[in-house]
């Protein structure tokens, strides 16, 4: 039998990277410790800032509500309804069972007010995938809805894990840009809240183990329409070279955050300037946002057109 290595009572888990045994409380010690260096190291909030968690229903962001608030931290939840049939009501459930225990408020956004329709039919009149384009739209709901309830941050589940396969993903298309604003914090700009991603450093195995050890209850496994998603796939590969070699994962992001400070000292980011129609800051003259709510509500219209007059749509 395994003992703890903080309190010497029988460990639950084995973290092979960091070569550590902890038992259930412990768990919960060393992953709240090390989200609260995280806090500290990157700057991502302080006490007094009111936070806005990002809550999909799923374990990462519902673990970090629960830490944030057991640190003290003011943080309400958001939830974005894509209208996915059963999968968004069970994930609101979830939402909502946290936001009681927790005693928080909690926002719930449908994606229907402003499309006029959910995710898939979007995807429909796109002919394109959903995941395409929903990290877009959840950035863009997140960031309007935080500006306009007077909150100062958004934070967000994204876990090392995630991190690191965007990483890789960015790195072998070495797309600069992307590169160049990765990281766990996002500072405010003109028309941006500040982003942040107090679990960067945290593996997907701990924050399920503090799941466990928490008894937070979520919803399993990923969203149904993000199968076959390039990012599954390079999660697989990290955590391939992770089992060969741990702790590769935590050094691939760590030194990354560090050399990217030296690669990028010039700052010759994109020019952005709001958007002519709602304001959000954009490289075009419409956001991709406007963009998206023209095309949809055009084809839904010519639809209606249609079959008002008989036609096969
Ligand atoms: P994912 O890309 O699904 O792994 O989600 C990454 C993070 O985005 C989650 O940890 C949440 O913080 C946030 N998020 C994802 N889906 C939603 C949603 N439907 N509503 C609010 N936040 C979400
Ligand atoms: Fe992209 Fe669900 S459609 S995560
Ligand atoms: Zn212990």
């Amino acid at each position: 039998m395994r003992k703890c290595k903080l309190c010497e009572k029988e460990a639950m888990v084995f973290f092979r990277s960091h070569r550590i045994a902890l038992c259930k409380d412990c768990i919960k010690t060393f992953v709240e410790r090390r989200v609260e260096r995280t806090i500290r190291s990157y700057k991502l909030m302080s006490k007094g800032e009111r936070i806005l968690v990002a809550v999909s229903g799923g374990k990462d962001s519902l673990v970090l509500w629960q830490i944030l608030t057991n640190l003290g931290y003011e943080a309400d939840g958001m939830f974005i309804d894509l209208g996915i049939p059963e999968f968004s009501e069970v994930s609101w459930e979830k939402c909502e069972k946290i936001a009681q225990k927790l005693s928080r408020k909690l926002f719930k956004v449908k994606l229907e007010d402003y499309f006029g329709t959910n995710l898939i039919n979007i995807a429909k009149i796109e002919r394109r995938e959903p995941c395409a384009f929903c990290g877009m739209v959840k950035r863009y709901i997140m960031n309007q809805r935080a500006i306009s309830e007077g909150y100062q941050v958004v934070a967000t589940g994204h876990h090392l894990d995630d991190e690191t396969s965007v990483l890789l993903g960015n790195v072998l298309n070495w797309q600069v840009d992307y590169l160049r604003r990765q990281g766990p914090n996002l500072e405010e700009s003109d028309g941006f809240v500040r982003k942040v991603k107090p679990l960067a450093l945290c593996s997907e195995d701990e924050i399920k183990s503090y799941a466990e050890a928490s008894e937070i209850d979520h919803v399993e496994g990923s969203c149904p329409l993000s199968k076959g998603a390039t990012s599954h796939f390079y999660k697989s590969i990290i955590n391939q070279i992770e089992e060969r070699m741990p702790g590769t994962k935590l050094r691939f992001y760590k030194e990354f955050l560090k050399a990217k400070k030296e690669i990028f000292m010039e700052n010759k980011s994109v020019k952005l300037m709001p958007c002519s129609r709602c304001g959000y800051p954009t490289t075009a003259g419409i956001c991709a946002f406007c963009r998206l709510i023209d095309r949809v509500k055009t084809r839904i219209q010519l639809f209606q057109e249609r079959t008002q007059f008989g036609e096969e749509p």
